[in-house]
């Protein structure tokens, strides 16, 4: 009796391991679309890298396809890459389907079970930095339009793959310099695709709206002195971001109950407040001049950034005198995009999710895309990675993407590609704008 409940476990164990991961070898290695994820990771893009590596990559893959690769460069080493997939009548917009190349850094010293650009399987899951974020999306999005093209089906609109240098680092010198330019323009872009994020539920969350990022440092300067002088607490640089801190913390603390009370979809309520850098200080017996404190702020959708920004300046300038406040960012609001039946690109969307049985969840996330910058160009943008019942694993350790996940994705994209360049003439405006929403009003 002992034997027999203990064998059946560690056979099957056994088993598992032999048969399994044998088979899933056999059948993800000779899988050239898995092969093509896997050799993508394995160039190193972390942001700031020589890029050249991926421009070849992408610069081969247009050219099976019969394709020209498009590349821009507004700021030294960061090129843009745009892939034109042309359609029957290109007099009408187009779909952009984004994507960055870059990745946030990633070392094996950092606890990864597998070196982070090995784009190795084990286990049935392609580990890797980018296998979600977002190197995946980019190779489903050729892998879709590859497989439309071999079906001799041709679509409607024009197909741009728009591929950045820079989303990690704040997108400055790619896409804030892309939607500025004459190419862009000249795309006539009416609806743009973008990256969410995984989800361990069964569900699609789709995004979009974009919270603005505001960060700011503030200095405070106050009497100076002999570590051994005593000053008035208020009179003392740290004395004043004390009382910086404190009044930004009680916003703070109102806005976690919002937060407490939001639905898991829907960050859009409340302003997440983040003291991240605290520094000043020269030496252990010095009262210090100056003290600094950087803040990351993420504003609730609604809010005017008037408004907003007299009442975080009101917070800190009561504080005390001699405080200063210098934006590092303080973007716009940027608009909403039009998340029912009436957008024709979020019925291209669900239509696609639903012919694979995937419930979509509308959602506005707490970070935020590229697809900011691009609804306030007056371009509707949806964001999403089909990585559902996936652990969101982004900018983490171990982070990696099922396989059959990733190879479903490519079913949906193809579907989501097919309706969304397949939309009529007529059931499109001509201007794209009317499909976004200013939530400030
Ligand atoms: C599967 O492939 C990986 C590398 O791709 C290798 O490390 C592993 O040993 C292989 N497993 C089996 C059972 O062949
Ligand atoms: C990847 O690039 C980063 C940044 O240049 C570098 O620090 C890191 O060592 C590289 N990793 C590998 C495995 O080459
Ligand atoms: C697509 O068209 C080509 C050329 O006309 C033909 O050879 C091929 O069989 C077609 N493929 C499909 C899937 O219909
Ligand atoms: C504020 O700064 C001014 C000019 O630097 C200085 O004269 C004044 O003493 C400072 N006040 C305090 C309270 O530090
Ligand atoms: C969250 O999801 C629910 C259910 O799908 C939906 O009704 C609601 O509008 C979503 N919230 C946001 C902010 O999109
Ligand atoms: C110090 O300044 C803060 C903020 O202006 C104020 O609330 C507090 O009463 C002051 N403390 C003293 C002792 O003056
Ligand atoms: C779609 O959403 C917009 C903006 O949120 C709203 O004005 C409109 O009434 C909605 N239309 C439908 C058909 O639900
Ligand atoms: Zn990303």
């Amino acid at each position: 009796m002992f034997r027999f409940k203990i064998w059946p476990a560690a056979l099957c164990f056994y088993l598992n391991v032999i048969i399994f991961s044998k088979a899933d070898n056999f059948t993800y290695d000779s899988n050239p679309t898995v092969a093509l994820l896997q050799k993508y990771i394995q160039i190193n893009t972390t942001t700031y890298n020589d890029l050249g590596p991926a421009v070849k990559f992408w610069k081969n893959l247009a050219a099976e396809e019969g394709l020209k690769l498009k590349k821009y460069v507004y700021v030294k080493g960061m090129p843009v890459l745009v892939i034109k997939w042309p359609g029957s009548d290109p007099t009408l917009s187009s779909i952009m389907l984004n994507s960055h190349m870059d990745v946030v850094p990633a070392a094996l010293e950092d606890g990864w079970i597998i070196p982070p650009f090995s784009g190795q399987i084990s286990d049935g899951k392609i580990y890797g930095r980018g296998s979600q974020d977002m190197k995946s999306v980019s190779i489903q999005y050729y892998e879709a339009l590859k497989r439309i093209k071999e079906k001799n089906i041709t679509l409607l609109r024009n197909v741009y793959m728009t591929l950045m240098p820079d989303e990690e680092v704040g997108t400055v010198a790619g896409m804030q310099k892309f939607l500025q330019s004459k190419e862009f323009k000249a795309m006539n872009v009416g609806f743009e695709l973008d990256e969410g994020g995984a989800v361990n539920l069964p569900v699609l969350p789709v995004l979009y709206q974009d919270k603005a990022v505001w960060q700011i440092i503030v200095e405070c300067r106050g009497t100076a002195g002999h570590g051994s002088s005593f000053q008035p607490t208020n009179s003392t640089a740290v004395g004043k971001c004390y009382n910086v801190a404190t009044n930004m913390f009680q916003y703070r603390d109102e806005q976690y109950q919002i937060f407490l009370s939001s639905p898991a979809n829907d960050s859009s309520l409340y302003t997440s407040v983040n003291l991240n850098i605290l520094s000043g200080g020269s030496a252990n017996n010095v009262v210090p001049n100056l003290v600094r404190l950087t803040y990351d702020i993420r504003l609730n959708t609604r809010v005017k950034e008037s408004d907003f920004q007299q009442q975080l300046e009101n917070l800190i300038y009561s504080a005390g005198d001699n405080i200063t406040i210098t934006y590092i960012s303080r973007n716009p609001q940027s608009p909403a995009t039009i998340a029912n039946s009436s957008n024709p690109y979020w019925t291209a969307i669900s239509d696609a999710a639903k012919d694979m049985g995937i419930p979509v969840l509308p959602a506005i996330p707490s970070g935020s895309t590229d697809a900011r910058h691009v609804r306030l160009a007056g371009v509707p943008a949806l964001g999403l990675s089909p990585q559902i019942n996936t652990p969101a694993l982004l900018h983490a350790v171990n982070e990696y993407l099922g396989v059959n996940t990733f190879l479903n994705g490519i079913n949906f994209y193809e579907k989501a590609i097919y309706n969304l360049a397949n939309i009529p003439a007529g059931q499109a405006s001509t201007n794209p704008s009317v499909y976004l929403t200013d939530t400030t009003n």
